[in-house]
């Protein structure tokens, strides 16, 4: 993980120092603590100016310093990871590798060709000096972040950086859409005093649209959340890239049909680990469960495998061998999507390295109670049994007055459960059960110091409470139990596996249930297709910002190009069946790798968003509603 920022000032009232303040270069450098440079290219004929920033995450291949220049004068900046389509040999980095690539680059098509095959996340800012181009963008979901700011009529500046200082002084920033790649022509601008880019579209290698309409579709998109002196347009010869996945499978089985109309949700409250394997005992199911498993495999092997692991510095010392320190940690509550990862992580990484299992949570205004936490029916059975060892316990706990319980929240409760089930899957692995309490006074100070400054622009009540969660989490900041005993703990793992993207894909929000019951299956697969199609700028670049703040970065195995093609090209019936009680018919094919994979509790948990399993909703919020607009985050400076 990197942070990169680019100004670029086409007038000369303006300088590019204007719009590179201290606040900015120390939000980027907690991102790349590693290399920190800049470059400024001052072009007199046309006339502009450029500031390159580049901040370091050292994670793979030789530490390379960015920004990078060429003998041509052509500069690059990379946030990213290249996973696959492009080459990078053992003792290669991506970075000099892609900008190698793009030397070679003549045409525009050269360069669409190569993001094209990109497999991975990227943000990347590139400026091809022959032409005084500028080239940017974020990958087709948006697993990096990257902002955008203009600048008044007549200042003509134009910003782009992986993160942003929230203050009202100055321009909105906006997420760069992940709908393509940009182009602006430095000398045109400069020309005309103007801002101008040209956009080349994501488009699916089979689709109904034709390029003109997906460039009014995008183009209208983009246009309205631009100020008005800002034109974006497309290429006359309506050039695209080629999207990385396949499209949504929209077929609707017969049987899914029938089932929609005779609601079954409430009656039948018997849902068990048989049911699972009554789903397991049909052939072609298990077929393919099995094929979701061995795609998901993959790409979490990708993502723990391809980072470096050299020898620990200066440990050697005392109590002659020294265990190694966890490199891979995962965001982890106990439900499924995180059990799955942290089972497939426990594959590939080394056995002798321990993994780091991040559980959060927020102090509760008052010891928890039962009630609640058991609404629906589902796998009650399962949830009484994880919470009665604690029940006792937090009685007697309240009698004595103790603080303590008030952090057992659900998810740390459910963190326990899965944290046993994968010390029975492997007993030989340590896994760091890492026990992050947040108190309020913590939160308030840290949200005001750092937080509300990685959610931004994003400004909701849910963007905070999400936020702030994992922001904490992925800190690994905590406690962990050695031998009994609890002991201060911080996981130094620089790579963080978390599950988003498992709800958005297999409908696993309550939101799918109340849409499938009003639209049917069809009104659900518009509904997850919008969903996906908006990851990018609701959540992948907001969660990027967050974990990256700690000098981490975020990996995430379910959006990986393969597993959303593999879980796209089945129909909805096959990844979900809502008809299914809560618990066990969202995220289905899921719950059934999960069972294949040994792990039953987990495999029946309801869904917990982090901002209610972690208890943090409950914390400072009275009755407000996720979407509203937070005032925590306002009010700051
Ligand atoms: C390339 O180097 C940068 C900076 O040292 C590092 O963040 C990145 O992980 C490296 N990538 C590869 C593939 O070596
Ligand atoms: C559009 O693409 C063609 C072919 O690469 C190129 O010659 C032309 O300059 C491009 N136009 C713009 C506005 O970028
Ligand atoms: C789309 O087509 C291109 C060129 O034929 C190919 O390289 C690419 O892998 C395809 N993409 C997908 C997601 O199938
Ligand atoms: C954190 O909370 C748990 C309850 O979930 C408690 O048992 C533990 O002692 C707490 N740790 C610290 C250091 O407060
Ligand atoms: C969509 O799903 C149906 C039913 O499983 C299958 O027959 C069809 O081949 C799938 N289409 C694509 C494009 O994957």
């Amino acid at each position: 993980m990197c942070g990169i920022c680019c100004v670029v000032a086409l007038s000369g009232q303006s300088t590019v120092y204007d719009h590179f303040n201290e606040d900015l270069h120390c939000l980027l450098r907690r991102r790349g603590p590693d290399s920190s440079q800049q470059l400024i290219k001052t072009v007199c004929e046309p006339s502009y100016e450029c500031l390159f920033s580049g901040h370091v995450l050292h994670l793979r291949g030789q530490m390379t310093p960015q920004p990078l220049e060429d003998v041509n004068n052509n500069v690059f900046l990379w946030n990213g990871e290249v996973f696959n389509g492009v080459h990078v040999g053992d003792s290669e980095n991506d970075t000099e590798v892609m900008f190698h690539h793009l030397g070679l680059c003549s045409s525009e098509a050269d360069i669409l060709s190569l993001f094209s095959s990109l497999r991975g996340p990227w943000s990347f800012i590139y400026y091809q000096a022959s032409g005084h181009s500028l080239w940017f963008g974020r990958d087709y979901f948006g697993r990096r972040s990257l902002l955008w700011q203009f600048s008044n009529v007549n200042d003509n500046v134009f910003c782009l950086s992986s993160v942003s200082v929230n203050s009202e002084s100055c321009n909105q920033c906006q997420e760069v859409p992940a709908s393509g790649i940009f182009k602006m022509d430095l000398k045109d601008c400069a020309t005309t005093q103007s801002l101008s880019l040209t956009l080349f579209p994501w488009k699916y290698n089979c689709t109904e649209k034709t390029e003109e309409e997906i460039f009014i579709d995008v183009l209208g998109q983009i246009s309205k959340d631009l100020p008005n002196h800002i034109t974006v347009r497309m290429n006359e010869s309506k050039m695209c890239l080629s999207a990385p996945v396949t499209p949504l499978n929209r077929t609707i089985s017969e049987a899914s049909v029938e089932h929609a109309s005779t609601d079954s949700s409430d009656s039948s409250c018997t849902v068990s680990i048989q049911t699972l394997e009554g789903y397991l005992a049909e052939e072609r199911k298990k077929i393919l469960v099995h094929q979701f498993i061995d795609v998901l495999d993959e790409a979490v092997r990708k993502r723990v495998l391809l980072l470096f692991r050299g020898e620990d510095q200066g440990t050697r010392e005392v109590e002659g061998v020294c265990p190694r320190k966890a490199r891979v940690a995962v965001l982890f509550s106990g439900g499924v999507d995180s059990m799955v990862i942290a089972a497939l992580a426990d594959r590939h990484v080394p056995l002798e390295e321990p993994i780091d299992l991040l559980n959060v949570a927020f102090m509760t205004k008052e010891p928890t109670k039962r009630t609640g936490a058991t609404k629906s029916c589902v796998s009650q059975e399962m949830q009484l049994n994880l919470h009665h060892g604690q029940e006792n316990h937090k009685d007697l706990n309240a009698e004595i007055g103790d603080d303590l319980s008030r952090f057992d929240v659900p998810d740390r409760i459910t963190g326990r459960a899965g944290l046993k089930e994968l010390e029975a899957l492997n007993p030989s692995r340590t896994w760091n059960f890492v026990e992050i309490n947040v108190t309020l006074k913590e939160l308030k100070e840290m949200r005001q110091q750092f937080i509300h400054n990685l959610i931004y622009p994003l400004d909701t009540v849910l963007d905070d409470s999400i936020g702030c969660a994992i922001w904490f989490a992925s800190r690994g900041q905590g406690f962990i139990n050695k031998k009994g005993e609890m002991k201060p703990y911080k996981s130094p793992a620089k790579v963080v596996l978390t599950g988003i993207g498992a709800d958005e894909q297999l409908a696993g929000y309550s939101r799918h249930r109340v849409c499938f019951k009003k639209c049917g299956p069809e009104g659900l697969n518009k509904e997850l297709e919008m969903e996906l199609g908006r990851i990018s700028s609701r959540n992948l670049g907001r969660d990027d910002r967050i974990i990256g703040d700690h000098g981490k970065e975020a990996r995430f195995p379910f959006m990986d190009e393969d597993v959303v093609s593999f879980l796209n090209s089945l129909p909805i019936s096959e990844k979900a069946d809502l008809t299914l009680p809560r618990g066990i018919g969202e995220k289905l094919i899921l719950r059934l790798g999960a069972k294949e994979l040994g792990l039953t509790a987990a495999s029946i948990l309801p869904k917990r968003a982090v901002q209610f399993g972690s208890r943090i909703a409950k914390l400072e919020s009275n009755n407000e509603k996720a979407y509203h607009t937070c005032s925590r985050l306002k009010l700051l400076q």
